[in-house]
């Protein structure tokens, strides 16, 4: 046995079974297609499933990958560790109704012993108890010793998930101890040492589990087989840890050089630069197949890991962001696997500043909440953080739980544990239900997930839009039906089909099928889990059966405007390109009948001159009037041409390039206009953000946007008539009425101040002698604190000895003040107490200094009951 390089193990195996006649398919992304049971795919068969269910047809019966793969159940044992990981890599051949046991048993012992080298006597083999006849392969076929096959149960050999395709399972073991395993007993005890790991299932789907348990045999029995990258490495490498793997040592490695660490010097700091390394790793990968940071679903599983790293930089005692710095080491051992790495490494580094920077920020907000609570918990003279205030510091403000956990321990202090996990385990109930149940093989149990294998309807509908063809299948919510009639709901599905089912944004068609004596609305088209094409109808009048031809009519308008909304989609695409850059990716579209949204990778919000340069680059484009032309060719020679293909897509071999003239060229399948000058006009409607890093823009085309401008149109009509003047006019009319309504304004204000001017002289008439003290009251109109306050002082300075209560009525409040001169101070005169008591007559509160008090009110009747009582209050005060 050889030393091999990660990068060189997988692609022997690849070469290994393309050499068995296997095709090579690229990873498919990370991001579960049509599969509601995985946040992420997790294993290298799971997004291979409508193949091994009979529901989708395989581009060839033999098919080899190494499929990127994440696992977080095991995420508190990363780092701690040396066999846990969150990212890994499955290398896979799978045989859809081909090749089975007699083929891959001698193949697999082939690749382990002649292409790997690894000696026999390193190696052990389990089998399913009671498969006698893998037994006899192993046996006749390959050169292994039979005492090194041991027979194990269900748990250990016989593979599967939930229901569907499962099955016996074969393994293949490397052992890294001396000395020969003789029984199964002693074999177990190895296992559970980690003395002999497990590097590659074969599994022989041989059955379909159903619903209720029953496993009925498949009428062609399947090959799935899995071997992890990074264990293999470990093997060929001689290592026993997957961090010392050449691909994994180079992250780790710089993960010592950016935090500034070194590695094997102390345990704690070890665990902190495993956890930085892997995840490092995996929310690069995530982040190239368009996961983005948010509070659920995958974009949770991202938050968590990148801040778990960053939390791990911070023990380290890395200040601020650190975590880009490593992307480029990652991108450096995954990039020949996994090029759309390379493509997208400056936006995976942009993503992950971003978030860093808002954790830094949840960080410091996080630790003022929880200053707040120990506080308070050392108020009460208790010790522990309830369970429901750490879960609401980890869940609502994204603090970590072990940051907490951390800070309190200093203190002296702990969680209730008990009660956080309860909390937490609500809400994983929660989001569980939120996701909905695991069904079928991932898909729902809809008759449309069921539609034959032999069924394969054909889309027939870039060009036309009117076509007769056979009925193949009927069916309502639950079951398929011979015939369906006027008033019923369901599924139809045809042979060919000029309707264009929902996909890459775009929306289906709505129309008509009709035949002799029925009528049927389509409201939608779509495809299933499988790729096949169903009509959502409804029967409007007679009745429909199986096997009757029918003209299928797609409605023509809205396929036009569908069309033009969708050439408009590449040729803002292109645009944006061009004015900000070539870091623009789409993200995301969504293309109707009305509009379009276009989602993509940029950084900050748009100015309104660049969204001005690219609507009219678009707009020039519509009238270059471009042929719009589409090639079928095969994706190498796409790709080759310069045609923008989507990351995160999957493509078949044979792929459609729609161009624009020279201005755009795309791989998509979605139909378009002939011609970009049937657009008409391009109006950008709104610009906004999604989400860190992602813009979106909303735009209209053809009549539509040709109504947008007409409604601002209208809007300026209008304007004008109501302020009687010319359309032109109307802003310099509305800036000069601006102008005036401030000139009046400051006007009233100074008449207002007028007519108090000379109002003290009035008041102090109606002054009384209290015990030697003038008492000055009124209530007054209108007036707000400020300039009663400046009333009152004047009529203060007019006193000798002397307080002044004044009230005003302004709007639905009271306003009420109190000033004393200071020789009534003397005689015990209080403004605060005054005021205190007058107040609280008119509803409402107050108080202050003796020499002068504010407060408000709220019941005006009340005011002049409440004014006239300053009387009795100055005489109880004076001494
Ligand atoms: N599907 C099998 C596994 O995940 C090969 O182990």
């Amino acid at each position: 046995m050889n030393y091999m390089g990660a990068n060189e193990i997988r692609e022997s195996y690849l070469k290994f079974f393309e050499g068995k006649e296997h095709l090579r398919l690229p990873s498919f992304s990370l991001v579960p297609k049509n599969d509601k049971s995985l946040l992420l795919i997790n294993a290298g068969m799971a997004p291979l499933k409508p193949y091994f269910t009979g529901v989708e047809e395989p581009p060839r019966k033999r098919i080899t990958t190494c499929q990127k793969c994440i696992r977080t159940g095991d995420i508190e044992n990363v780092g701690k560790t040396s066999r846990h990981g969150t990212f890994f890599e499955m290398l896979g051949n799978f045989s859809f109704g081909d090749y089975f046991k007699e083929e891959i048993i001698p193949w697999a012992w082939e690749f382990v012993t002649e292409v790997l080298k690894i000696s026999k006597d390193k190696l052990y083999v389990t089998i399913y108890l009671e498969d006698d006849e893998a037994f006899e392969i192993w046996t006749k076929k390959t050169n292994v010793d039979p005492s090194r096959i041991f027979r194990l149960g269900k748990d250990d050999n016989f593979w599967e998930i939930g229901v569907g395709p499962c099955g016996p399972c074969t393994e293949i073991h490397f052992d890294r101890g001396s000395g020969k395993i003789n029984s199964v007993e002693e074999f177990i005890k190895a296992a559970d040492e980690d003395r002999v790991v497990e590097f590659w299932n074969l599994v022989f789907t041989q059955f379909d589990k159903n619903e209720q348990g029953n496993y009925n045999r498949l009428s062609s029995p399947n090959i799935d087989t899995g071997m992890g990258l990074e264990r293999m490495a470990t093997i060929m490498q001689g290592v026993n840890n997957i961090f010392e793997i050449d691909t994994v040592k180079s992250i780790l490695n710089k993960a010592c050089e950016v935090t500034n660490t070194e590695y094997n010097k102390d345990s704690n700091k070890d665990v902190s630069l495993r956890i930085i390394t892997d995840h490092v790793k995996s929310v690069t990968i995530m982040i190239c197949d368009g996961v983005q940071p948010s509070n659920e679903g995958r974009g949770y599983v991202l938050r968590r890991l990148l801040r778990r790293a960053a939390r791990h930089g911070r023990l380290l005692g890395v200040n601020g962001v650190f975590l880009n710095k490593i992307v480029d080491t990652v991108v450096e051992n995954y990039g020949a696997a996994y090029p759309e790495l390379k493509e997208k490494q400056d936006y995976i580094k942009k993503i992950i500043t971003l978030e860093e920077e808002r954790f830094n920020e949840t960080i410091d907000a996080g630790m003022e909440i929880l200053k707040g609570y120990i506080a308070q918990i050392e108020a009460s003279g208790n010790k522990i953080l309830s369970g429901n205030k750490a879960f609401k510091l980890y869940d609502t403000y994204g603090f970590p739980f072990e940051l907490t956990e951390e800070i309190l321990e200093e203190k002296g202090m702990a969680i209730d544990v008990e009660g956080f996990n309860k909390e937490m385990k609500e809400q994983r109930e929660r989001a569980r239900a939120a996701r909905g149940e695991n069904t079928y093989m991932g898909s729902d149990e809809s008759p449309v997930n069921k539609i034959d294998a032999s069924i394969n309807t054909v889309f027939d509908g870039y060009s036309n839009l009117k076509l007769d063809s056979k009925v193949l299948m009927l069916a309502d919510e639950k079951e398929l039906k011979d015939e369906m009639s006027a008033g019923e709901e369901g599924f139809l599905v045809t042979e060919v089909t000029p309707f264009y089912a929902e996909m890459g944004g775009q929306v289906g068609d709505a129309g008509f099928i009709y035949g002799d004596n029925f009528k049927i609305e389509v409201k939608n088209c779509k495809k299933n889990v499988g790729g096949k094409i169903y009509h959502i109808i409804k029967v409007l009048e007679g009745k429909v059966k199986v096997n009757t031809i029918a003209t299928l009519e797609v409605e023509r308008d809205r396929r036009n405007n569908i069309c033009k909304n969708h050439t408009a989609t590449h040729m803002l695409h292109e645009a944006l390109r061009i004015v900000l850059g070539e870091h623009v990716h789409q993200s995301g579209s969504y293309v109707d009948d009305e509009r379009l949204r276009f989602d993509f990778t940029h950084f900050t919000t748009l100015t309104s001159e660049e969204l001005e340069k690219v609507e009219v680059l678009v707009n020039e484009k519509v009238m270059e009037v471009y042929q719009v032309v589409t090639d079928v060719m095969s994706i190498d020679e796409a790709k080759n041409s310069g045609a923008v293909a989507l990351f995160d897509d999957k493509y078949n071999e044979e792929v459609r390039v729609v161009s624009i003239g020279e201005f755009s060229k795309e791989l998509c399948g979605g139909t378009h206009i002939k011609n970009s000058g049937q657009i008409g006009l391009f109006k950008i409607i709104s610009e906004s953000g999604v989400a860190a890093g992602i813009r979106r823009i909303e735009a209209l085309t053809g009549f539509n946007a040709i109504k947008f401008v007409e409604n601002k149109n209208t809007v300026l009509k209008e304007a004008a008539s109501a302020l009687k003047c010319n359309e032109k006019d109307v802003l310099r009319k509305i800036t000069a009425q601006a102008l005036e309504v401030k000139d009046k304004e400051k006007e009233i204000s100074e008449l207002k101040a007028k007519l108090l001017q000379g109002a003290e002289n009035d008041i102090i008439n109606n002054s009384k002698d209290v015990k030697g003290v003038q008492v000055v009251t009124a209530s007054l109109k209108d007036i707000d604190a400020n300039g009663l306050r400046d009333l009152a002082d004047k009529v203060r300075n007019k006193l000798n000895v002397g307080v002044v209560v004044l009230g005003s009525v302004a709007g639905d409040k009271v306003n009420l003040v109190a000033m004393a001169t200071k020789s009534a101070l003397e005689k015990g005169i209080h403004c605060g107490k005054i005021i205190k008591e007058v107040a609280a007559i008119t509803g409402g509160g107050g108080g202050g200094r003796p020499d002068m008090a504010q407060a408000g009110g709220k019941d005006a009747s009340k005011l002049s009951d409440a004014l006239s009582k300053s009387y009795e209050i100055v005489e109880t005060l004076v001494k």
